[in-house]
């Protein structure tokens, strides 16, 4: 072919290729097969192969194949990203009409209702027509440059219609299919599940190698156009949200099918009703429907106050619920000897998952709800994961239910159970209780604490039975023979576990005190406690006043320090530590060695993409930094994951710095 012709060809292919991919990821309805779709794209490929120079950056090829980066840039959002303000019911939306009709001193204001989707928020930004960049929203001021991840998204279009300069706001989700096969897939492989589809949608798009985001069935629906350079716009602005909507639908964008425009907010509640029941049909997950003033102009008459616009809304669906019974009603011995009363239902599918158990909480709870054995109850996910117990459905009882009675011994060890005055929990008060051991030994070789592979809640049962292990201490002393004579345990996972067992003995002072479990002494006050005493000993000798005068630290944690180790028992149990080899100071390298971040005080909140909470706060320690759960004016660094609480606003409100993880990463291994 002469080489006109030749590149006359690519650009058919890819003009094409184009066309194919709009009609399968955003309209849903392709014109040709799969085999031919590809047989264009091989093509295209071979070409630019022999012929590099044709390759244009918004060819299909160029989704996949840019090398996996060491870490996210910050960029900075041309418009803010706001979030939006909520309404829980019909009244809450009615007052939010008010409001919006008394400040445009207009009787008739129509809205868009529109689904809100629950996934992850993105800013994409076009040049000339040609995407240039996608951003997270991080704290809606910056956010993480995922732009490699996002053109691997097959409904985002690498190049507009039109040659537009714009930035548009969508939401990047997978859909309950998507998600379903995705986890299928990792369960066979053995890799930890994702909780939700939303999770798995965030999780995918900060991957730092785009080959992994590309494996994962991420899609998107677009909604709000943030910025528009005039300059390059050549036909009329749209002047109303609904307008807008058809402009991106125009450009190329997927938008969503369902938004409605509604002439009154009654219109809207009819709307938000009809999905809220018809929610579980949808393809995808939405978590309520966001309300839009529909004339643009009134968007600027409204305006926002500092986090929200005044023209939307988000109303928020009532928690997805269930009817099911109450099967039995048992208990459960728990780490600290608290015996957790919990439900055992017939299983029942509500927000996606088959639940099975509920907790009640403890005895007063389930006074106070009346619940008995045989109940038909109501239950719901709240904050759509742990599920809860409602109400009862007073009308099914038949008079055959059972009252639930606490257990005054305890079910593991028999025991006492007792619950003390004005304290709503029972406790087993056998301190050699194996039900509490198990979850202790469990605890203690958890990540974050001793981190030994290989000892879970099946190991520890089985060692707590035989009568191997009575304390953590015992652990140390296990051989070769006691772990792979346990049930189905080979010589292979036995030496693996003695392995990790040896190796935990070197983790350091405070994860070590961490693992024991005192109460009220998380990861974050361990480290603390252990960078203030330095070592076992010197804590051992402390008292009330000198551990408040560690920060942080207050009279509750202080009291229970002390009381642990005033137990005979317990100096025992640390002794025995000591002498079967495991460190009872904080690694002489580390604490020797240069702490970068020495005194700096940092907050975690959110979902981290690239590490667990509790890795992120060790390598903070490890380098001299404090951790802890609450945002102060001491606190230096706030450092913001996905769906961050309300530590993120109260950072804001004292003036904290706030950090995304992208951020945190490049500090940590700065000072590395
Ligand atoms: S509009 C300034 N429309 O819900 C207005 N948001 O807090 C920006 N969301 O952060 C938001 N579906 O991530 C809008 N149809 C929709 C949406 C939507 C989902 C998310 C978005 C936003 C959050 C609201």
């Amino acid at each position: 072919m002469a080489s006109r012709d030749v590149a006359e060809r690519a650009r058919y292919l890819r003009e094409s290729l184009h066309e194919h991919n709009h009609r399968y990821f955003v309209l849903d309805a392709p014109s040709i097969s799969d085999a031919a779709y590809d047989a264009l794209l091989r093509e295209l490929i071979q070409i630019e192969s022999e012929h590099p120079e044709l390759v244009t950056p918004d060819s299909p090829t160029q989704r996949v194949g840019a090398p996996p980066l060491a870490a996210f840039e910050t960029v900075r959002h041309r418009v803010p990203m706001m979030s939006l303000a909520n309404a829980f019911d019909e009244d809450e939306l009615r007052a939010f009409d008010q409001r919006v009709r008394r400040a445009l001193e207009d009787d008739a204001v129509e809205y868009v209702a529109e689904l809100k989707i629950d996934g992850v928020a993105i800013t994409l930004s076009y040049e000339d027509g040609l995407f240039t960049r996608g951003a997270t929203r991080g704290d809606g001021v910056e956010g993480e440059d995922v732009t490699q991840n996002l053109r691997t998204v097959g409904s985002i279009p690498m190049r507009l219609n039109r040659p537009y300069t714009l930035d548009v706001r969508g939401e990047v989700f997978m859909s309950k299919a998507g998600f379903s096969a995705l986890n299928e897939r990792r369960e066979a492989e053995g890799s930890p599940l994702f909780a939700n589809p939303r999770n798995a949608s965030a999780g995918s798009l900060r991957q730092l190698d785009p080959q992994v985001t590309a494996g994962r069935p991420l899609d998107g629906f677009f909604y709000q156009i943030g910025f528009i350079d005039e300059a390059t716009f050549d036909e009329a602005r749209p002047q109303t949200h609904w307008e807008s909507l058809e402009l991106l639908r125009t450009l190329g964008l997927k938008v969503n099918p369902n938004a409605t425009l509604c002439h009154d907010i009654e219109a809207v509640i009819e709307y938000c009703r009809k999905w809220s029941e018809e929610r579980p049909e949808l393809p995808y997950e939405i978590d309520g429907v966001v309300v839009k003033v529909n004339r643009l102009a009134a968007h600027e008459r409204l305006g926002a106050t500092a986090k929200t616009p005044r023209w939307a809304t988000a109303y928020k669906f009532p928690a997805e619920q269930a009817v099911t019974v109450v099967e039995e009603i048992g208990v459960n011995v728990g780490r600290t000897g608290a015996v957790t009363p919990m439900a055992f239902l017939r299983p029942v599918r509500v927000a996606g998952t088959t639940v099975s158990r509920a907790t009640l909480h403890n005895e007063d709870f389930i006074r106070q709800k009346d619940i008995r054995i045989g109940d038909t109850v109501v239950i719901q996910k709240a904050g759509d994961i742990i599920p809860e117990v409602v109400r009862v459905d007073l009308a099914k009882r038949t008079g055959d239910e059972r009252i639930f009675t606490m257990p005054t011994e305890c079910p593991d060890c028999g025991g006492l159970v007792v619950r003390p005055e004005g304290e709503a929990v029972a406790r087993c008060v056998n301190s050699e209780c194996p039900a509490q051991l198990v979850e202790g030994l469990v605890h203690f070789a958890s990540r974050a604490a001793m981190d030994i592979e290989g000892l879970g809640p099946a190991v520890a049962t089985a060692l707590v039975e035989k009568g191997y292990v009575r304390n953590v201490a015992d652990l140390y002393r296990l051989t070769m023979e006691q772990i792979a004579g346990l049930e189905r345990m080979g010589e292979k996972s036995a030496s693996n576990l003695l392995a990790a067992l040896e190796t935990s003995k070197e983790r350091g002072f405070a994860r070590l005190l961490y693992a024991l479990g005192v109460r009220h002494v998380g990861a974050g006050t361990a480290a603390a406690l252990a960078e203030h005493f330095g070592s076992m000993e010197a804590l051992m000798r402390s008292d009330v006043e000198q551990l408040e005068s560690v920060p942080d630290v207050g009279p509750k944690v202080a009291e229970s320090v002390v009381a642990y180790f005033s137990e005979p028992q317990n100096q025992r149990l640390v002794r025995e530590l000591g002498e079967a080899g495991v460190r009872l100071m904080e690694e002489a390298s580390v604490a020797e060695g240069p702490k970068p971040l020495e005194g700096k005080r940092f907050v975690l909140t959110g979902t981290l993409a690239g590490m667990s909470r509790s890795e992120a706060e060790e390598k903070i320690r490890a380098l001299g930094g404090l951790t802890s759960g609450s945002v102060s004016r001491k606190t230096d660094y706030v450092v913001v994951g996905e769906n961050p609480g309300s530590k993120a606003e109260k950072a804001r409100d004292l003036g904290v710095a706030i950090i995304d993880e992208a951020e945190l990463s490049a500090l940590l291994d700065e000072k590395e």
